[in-house]
């Protein structure tokens, strides 16, 4: 039989990566393209649809032309996004801002308006969130209430992948797991929550059709062909949010099973079969892109990003001497930073660079380098970046815990995932084993699953799971490490009360 393919398009934060899997889940050609994020005030965050879509259009055409693939023979396609970014689009289809992305945090006074408007238990009830700065509601609400002229204009509502999705297919379409970090879906139910939607007046028809994850949600059109090199008529399926299609792309699809991903931002999250909620709101509840279940994860914001805040500003040294071993300069920083001894010589960072979403839900909160001394160096605030980033997952972690949907094995993902020390940093501060899927691509092989699913090569998400996933053995906790990690675990967990109120001082200076 003649071979075939399935496209994964993962559209992240700091760049989109393409990749083209054969049947059995091997990656055949991979494409990756990088983009700006743009910062216009301190805690804002924007990024401009055209360089996601040109960023989709060049990496698909650079993995058909790489592969030598016949375009005919991709079954399918899927896309997989960063969450909750506003896209606005007007009548004819044209961009009408920059897009205000998952971690922008100007939005705590909307947040304020949607819990006063809808209620804070109604809120929880249907949308499974409280109000939050991250989520797409609140931006919509912002650009209402500050560029009241642009928002008259505003005809579509999409997020990030969806409107790549629009930019191939012509069609307004989402699914549940990204649609539910809207904070306008009706969680449980799987669908726009009307009560949301009439209590925000917010019109019904700015916002998508919602599908589930595997579901075809339209087709490549002739002009979307001719500017990929893909096939006119290719099936494009829901596809999902980042976390949800990583957890496909790693095998989270049954109850127990958990990952952790250190990308941009760090999410520790489990599958559930049942709509689980934290009544305090400080971890997530969406839709699993597997239909008929749910996940539970938590998102802080400054994961990857810190480092890569520390690598871009402290670490040039190391940048220039990889570009000339054909190295990544991650590579050389966790080697100088494994060299530096748990503690970091009593340094603990707080990564809130762009303030906290879980589970701290504080907008104005700021990063800190704490117990800082004459003796220290610049590997051991390396260090120290390293741990605190984890020290931020275990808190997270000890919430899912206690919600009773996280067993007891991990799974690491996403660029923090490949790296040798963090990966036993989360074993050591966890207390767990630490398991890494064998492919490294979790996201775009998710969708790239979902989209074999829709296309009728696999008969279900946790069928195609079980046959194409495979882990590699498990890092387990080095003894006596988990052990030197508390004190200093303690001393991160007891800052952020401590600062709390200095924080907000600050942002009003
Ligand atoms: C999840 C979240 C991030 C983004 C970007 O709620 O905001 O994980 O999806 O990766």
């Amino acid at each position: 039989m003649a071979k075939e393919y399935l496209l994964g398009i993962d559209l992240g934060t700091s760049g989109t990566k393409t990749v083209l899997f054969d049947t059995e889940g091997a990656v055949v050609a991979s494409a990756l393209e990088e983009y700006p994020m743009y910062q216009p005030q301190n805690g804002w965050a924007e990024q401009d649809p055209a360089d996601w879509w040109n960023a989709a259009k060049n990496t698909i055409r650079t993995v058909l032309e790489k592969s030598g693939a016949d375009p005919a023979a991709v079954r399918g396609l899927g896309i997989s996004g960063q969450m909750h970014g506003l896209v606005m689009l007007d009548e004819n289809g044209r961009v009408l801002r920059r897009s205000i992305i998952w971690c922008d945090q100007r939005t705590a006074e909307e947040c304020r308006e949607i819990t006063e408007k809808v209620g804070a238990q109604r809120l929880i009830a249907i949308t499974a969130n409280p109000a939050l700065t991250g989520f797409t509601a609140s931006k919509i609400l912002w650009v209402r209430n500050h560029e009241p002229e642009l928002y008259a204009r505003c005809r579509h509502i999409l997020l990030p992948k969806d409107y790549v999705r629009y930019m191939l297919t012509g069609q307004f379409a989402t699914e549940v797991s990204d649609a539910s970090g809207m904070q306008l879906l009706d969680v449980p139910n799987r669908c726009w929550s009307k009560e949301v939607l009439e209590k925000l007046e917010i019109d019904e028809s700015l916002l998508a059709k919602v599908y589930e994850s595997p579901e075809v949600t339209g087709y490549v059109t002739g002009e979307a062909a001719a500017l990929t090199g893909l096939a006119e008529g290719t099936p494009v399926v829901g596809g999902a949010g980042d976390n949800a299609a990583a957890a496909v792309g790693t095998g989270v699809v049954e109850s127990g099973k958990a990952l952790t991903t250190i990308g941009t931002s760090g999410v520790v999250f489990a599958h559930s079969d049942s709509v689980t909620i934290d009544p305090q709101g400080r971890v997530h509840t969406f839709c699993a892109a597997v239909p008929g279940c749910w996940t539970v994860m938590s998102c802080t914001l400054a994961a990857g990003l810190s480092l890569k805040w520390f690598r871009d500003n402290f670490c040039r040294e190391e940048i220039q001497a990889a570009s000339g071993m054909g190295k990544d300069p991650y590579v050389l920083m966790d080697q100088e930073a494994e060299r530096v001894p748990i503690g970091a010589n009593r340094l603990v960072y707080l990564p809130y660079l762009m303030g906290e979403r879980s589970p701290k839900l504080d907008p104005e909160c700021r990063g800190v380098f704490f117990g800082l001394s004459a003796i220290h160096t610049k590997y051991d605030m390396l260090r120290a970046v390293m741990e605190g980033v984890i020290y931020s997952q275990r808190e997270c972690l000890d919430i899912l815990r206690g919600m009773g949907v996280v067993s007891s094995e991990m799974i690491a993902c996403g660029g923090g995932g490949t790296s040798p020390l963090w990966r036993q940093m989360m074993a050591d501060v966890y207390g767990l084993p630490v398991k890494t899927s064998a492919s490294k691509e979790g996201p775009a092989l998710g969708v790239a699953i979902l989209a074999g699913v829709g296309a009728g090569v696999y008969a279900s998400v946790p069928e195609a799971c079980r046959r194409l996933i495979r882990t590699s053995a498990p890092q387990e906790p080095v003894p006596g490490n988990h052990e030197k990690y508390e004190p200093f675990y303690r001393t991160y967990l007891s800052l952020y009360p401590a600062l709390k109120e200095g924080f907000q001082t600050l942002a009003q200076a």
